[in-house]
């Protein structure tokens, strides 16, 4: 499945490699270009230094051997075997070919071969271009909402997928096929929908209700802006994902 990926990248014009240390620079530099200071001290070279050595990270080079995008993970020896991404990252030059998702999926199969049972990372409620690949073309499932993650006022919402090759190639939410759903089930009772932006109403579901949020819904007709949809954690099987509220 691997080489499937590796085959389709280089069909577009990049090619997929380890990173080394010596990229760490190259990396940097993106973030820089693509990122606000704060994310940018954030994303320091130890913490690459560490992914490249005990995790994985891989770069996507382009057609000028440049660095077009990165994706970097932390493997930790933790009860559940969590695979942690500390970033993902594309070029502006080279979005819209959802390289992010395919790295991501790329990094999934290598944390199963090594034994991990769980992706996990964390994402701001704003980054929508981030959660939607990973809500609806990963298949993550938002685990946690917290108001204050590193510091107060940090607001971040922690994600989670269970390691399986089933979850990590066929996870994609359909979203025609969720609308169908909304038509055949009740809101309150079967699921919850939440402005994308109301994070008073996300801080309650994830204090108040059992639901966990699993995609995003496109605007349409009725409603003029995307939505999370939020199912109750019974229905996703979730006994098994660690509670990582606080
Ligand atoms: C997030 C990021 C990695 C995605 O890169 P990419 O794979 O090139 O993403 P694409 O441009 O192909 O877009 C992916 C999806 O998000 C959607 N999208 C992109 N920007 C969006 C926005 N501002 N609002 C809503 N949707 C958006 C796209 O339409 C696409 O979905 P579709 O294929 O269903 O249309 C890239 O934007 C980036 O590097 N951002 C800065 C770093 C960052 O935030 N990293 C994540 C840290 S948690």
């Amino acid at each position: 499945m691997k080489r499937d990926i590796e085959l389709q990248l280089i069909r577009i014009g990049y090619q997929l490699r380890t990173a080394e240390v010596h990229d760490i620079e190259a990396i940097q530099n993106l973030v820089a270009r693509r990122c606000n200071p704060f994310v940018v001290r954030q994303i320091s070279e130890s913490d690459l230094f560490r992914c490249i050595t005990f995790g994985f990270l891989f770069v996507l080079l382009d057609g000028n051997g440049e660095i077009a995008a990165f994706h970097a993970t932390h493997a930790f020896g933790d009860v559940e075997r969590s695979a942690v991404v500390l970033f993902v990252c594309v070029d502006s030059s080279h979005n819209g070919s959802n390289l992010a998702v395919t790295l991501g999926r790329y990094s999934s199969l290598t944390a199963l071969e090594r034994g991990m049972r769980i992706k996990r990372t964390w994402v701001h409620p704003a980054n929508m271009a981030t959660l939607i690949n990973h809500l609806n073309y990963e298949g993550y499932i938002c685990d946690g909402f917290h108001p204050s993650l590193f510091m107060k006022d940090q607001v971040r919402m922690t994600i989670s997928l269970l390691l399986t090759p089933a979850t990590i190639m066929n996870n994609r939410i359909d979203t025609q096929g969720a609308s169908h759903f909304l038509a055949s089930h009740s809101e309150g009772r079967h699921y919850l929908c939440i402005p994308t932006d109301d994070f008073a109403a996300l801080a309650d579901l994830y204090r108040h209700t059992s639901h966990k949020i699993v995609a995003i819904l496109p605007p349409n007709d009725l409603h003029g802006s995307a939505r999370y949809l939020a199912l109750p954690s019974e229905r996703l099987g979730m006994n098994s994902v660690r509670n990582t509220e606080r």
